[in-house]
């Protein structure tokens, strides 16, 4: 039997470079899901309010400045990409140096994090809307805090030299365990396992290894 309809929902949380992108967009391709950064959400937030000369402690002007953004979404092959008053950011403009470096102190900010709660399940609705079987969202808190009613709750980890590496290969300049631990850290639905969330160490695993983990363990039949 066909169960595909019993897991609308996978959360694919962890920290950066631990594979959670690659893994999403391959599994939401092989499963006909949607796929949803999350951690895009929050660059793109930053690039805003970076443009507009905002610093994180500046949580008055912050939040007048969120008062004025309308959120929708812009679908490109398999992947939801959130627009900023009918205006999708580009990918260069949001993986920039500095928004790197400050992504993770506006993710901490609560007024952030809550105005981007029900866009971010409201995604269910916006999979639906366009005909797929159901979401894939990967970020920090969607085991914990966005979905945590998902039937499949996925966490990966990696070694630190692995992770490294990776960044390394992809000729970004960013502080990876410097964020991780500005997310961990932080008040408001910090990077945590969730409970019953099933861990993946990918440090010895190819992307193909992952993949065929995660669909041995949620069971889906891709063929029926
Ligand atoms: O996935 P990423 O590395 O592009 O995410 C960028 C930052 O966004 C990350 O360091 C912390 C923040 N983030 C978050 O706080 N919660 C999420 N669900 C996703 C990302």
């Amino acid at each position: 039997m066909n169960n595909i309809y019993r897991c609308e929902v996978i959360a694919i949380d962890g920290g950066a470079a631990t594979g959670k992108s690659s893994t999403a967009r391959a599994l939401a391709e092989q499963l006909n899901f949607m796929h949803v950064d999350t951690g895009a959400h929050y660059r793109t937030l930053t690039a805003s309010l970076l443009q507009l000369g905002a610093v994180p402690k500046q949580t008055a002007r912050i939040a007048a400045h969120l008062k004025q953004l309308h959120l929708s979404t812009e679908l490109t092959g398999q992947s939801a990409l959130l627009s900023i008053n009918n205006k999708a950011p580009s990918n260069e403009n949001i993986r920039s140096a500095k928004v790197n470096a400050s992504v993770s102190l506006f993710a901490a900010l609560p007024d952030i994090r809550k105005f981007l709660f029900d866009y971010q399940r409201g995604q269910l609705l916006v999979a639906k809307k366009y005909g797929f079987k159901g979401i894939i969202m990967e970020g920090r808190d969607i085991g914990t805090t966005i979905f945590p009613d998902a039937k499949f709750r996925f966490f990966l980890e990696a070694d630190a030299s692995t992770r490294a590496a990776r960044r390394l290969k992809e000729g970004v300049n960013d502080s990876i365990t410097n964020r991780d631990d500005l997310d961990k850290t932080r008040k408001m639905a910090p990077l945590v396992c969730s409970k019953g969330a099933i861990r993946i160490d990918t440090s010895q695993l190819t992307l193909k290894d992952v993949i065929e983990r995660i669909l041995a363990i949620i069971n889906i039949k891709q063929d029926d």
